[in-house]
């Protein structure tokens, strides 16, 4: 690779140090240079962002800062003068998606030779793709990492006033920067980050090398943050972490994420949502929480990845499927009405038949409401991907379809204890079909439809459950 002066190109090895040193809380950090405040002027970006509800907030502070510098938002790449995608690493087919799309958007330089194309998230931190879009996608001007968002404006300068190609993608454990600009994009749902990076190191997972380590916000930053949140009449927050279990552990926080979780409960907001929990170190304490507060969503995301021991031991998960059942089984008894969603990744390598067997065990155990299943996809850099592999694709796609099916029957299975009950609905918005049905969540984070008789978008109404979907329910208003 050319390297021009300047330049910071990932590195996958510097990516995985964990030293003992402090995380630094920022709250200067981002400033915005007297020549670059108005270099959006007069400007249009379009933003796509792909994969995880980290990678959406990160949308939204990146959104926040472009409009610092006073560039507007549009919805069409044909009419931006800089075109982000903001992109996701997790798995293969989610960055072969990235790279046909900036294939395909290679012809708007031909009518706008000024337009700027910038990528940025979880794969500009890998190696291999900054070789790749060197080489291949020269009309790439513009690369940054996942810790370089706050120095949009001095990259996007460069790249677009002194027409430089720029790369600059930091690989460290990273800080935590409080006075980032952000532009919402709900109304009455918010994403909350709590925590940043991922330690875990799970044999197959590439986000501890795209994120950095795991550091976390302090309490009273998070708290002011969904106050302000409350005061714009916002009705519902997630709080966001790789793992929000672990909140507080690098502050030496006492109370940890129960603490946290509990203290957001008491500013008294409607809803409160939080993901993701990793089955390791999901505390009592939380349960406890969780059962208590109201506002707290009867509703839990909680990767099982795999039904069988050995197999969990090999993806460095850090639980046996025992311990998994046995906290299932205690949520479930103190969390009243609390309902499921999972991952599961199949064909991981060298997964037997009867391995599989038992993912299929844990799905009929658990009954999940939901569950995202993928097919292993090798990640350049981790354990896992340098592990033989004797399970052919047609037998990993195979058991993705039987699985599948599994997961399917339950989630409608699920869904039929609420046919003729009442739930409460936080209203989105009219459904994208059909203008005069409306939909929204329940607490159990089910998608309801129904015909709307009072009240708007952000309020919260009851509506009675007439018809069941696999993944959606249908109902009137009472
Ligand atoms: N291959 C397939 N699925 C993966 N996931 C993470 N890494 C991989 C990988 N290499 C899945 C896990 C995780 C979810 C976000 O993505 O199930 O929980
Ligand atoms: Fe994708 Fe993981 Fe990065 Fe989120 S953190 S964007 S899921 S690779």
């Amino acid at each position: 690779m050319n390297k021009l002066p300047g330049w910071a190109l990932p590195n996958l090895k510097e990516a995985q140090i964990r030293t003992r040193q402090e995380v630094s809380i920022e709250k200067n950090l981002f400033a915005v240079p007297a020549e670059m405040r108005q270099m959006g002027n007069g400007k249009h970006y379009y933003l796509r962002t792909y994969g995880c509800q980290a990678n959406e907030r990160d949308g939204e502070t990146i959104a926040g800062i472009l409009e610092k510098i006073g560039f507007t938002q549009c919805f069409t790449p044909e009419e931006a003068d800089f075109i982000l995608l903001n992109t996701c690493a997790v798995r293969k087919n989610a960055e072969d998606k990235v790279l046909g799309e900036l294939g395909a958007l290679k012809r708007l330089k031909k009518t706008n030779p000024d337009l700027v194309f910038g990528m940025c998230g979880c794969m500009a931190q890998e190696e291999e793709i900054v070789r790749i879009l060197l080489e291949k996608y020269p009309h790439v001007d513009l690369i940054f990492g996942t810790h370089n968002i706050h120095r949009l404006p001095v990259l996007l300068y460069q790249a677009m006033m002194d027409k430089e190609k720029t790369v600059e993608v930091f690989s460290k454990e990273g800080e935590v920067i409080e006075n980032l600009p952000v532009k919402r994009f709900g109304q009455h749902k918010a994403w909350v980050n709590i925590m940043y990076g991922c330690d875990k190191f799970c044999t197959y997972c590439i986000v501890p090398y795209t994120r950095g380590k795991e550091r976390s916000r302090a309490m009273d930053d998070i708290l002011n943050e969904i106050r302000d949140l409350q005061k714009e009449g916002f009705q519902e927050v997630t709080l966001l972490g790789q793992n929000v279990n672990s909140y507080g552990k690098d502050l030496h926080l006492e109370g940890g994420f129960a603490k946290l979780l509990e203290e957001t409960a008491k500013l008294g907001i409607a809803r409160i949502r939080f993901t993701t929990s990793h089955p390791w170190d999901f505390s009592d304490d939380m349960i406890d929480v969780i059962a208590r507060y109201e506002n707290i969503m009867p509703f839990i995301h909680l990767p099982v990845q795999s039904g069988d021991s050995d197999m969990l031991k090999i993806m460095g998960r850090r639980y046996t499927i025992e311990q998994y059942k046995e906290l299932f089984d205690k949520i479930t008894a103190k969390v009243k009405g609390c309902a499921f969603s999972t991952d599961i990744i199949v064909g991981f390598p060298n997964e037997t038949e009867e391995q599989f067997q038992h993912t299929l065990d844990i799905v009929d155990y658990c009954k999940f409401d939901n569950a995202f299943t993928f097919i292993y996809s090798p990640r350049e850099g981790t354990p896992a991907a340098a592990m033989e592999d004797n399970v052919p694709m047609h037998v990993k796609q195979e058991r993705l379809a039987r699985l599948n099916e599994r997961v399917n029957a339950y989630a409608h299975e699920r869904n039929e204890a609420y046919m003729g009950k009442t739930v409460r609905v936080l209203i989105d918005g009219p459904s994208k079909k059909n203008k005069d049905v409306y939909c929204g969540y329940t607490e159990t984070n089910k998608l309801v439809n129904f015909s709307l008789k009072q009240g708007d978008v952000g309020d919260i109404v009851n509506v009675r459950i007439t018809d069941i979907k696999t993944w959606s329910l249908n109902g009137e208003q009472v």
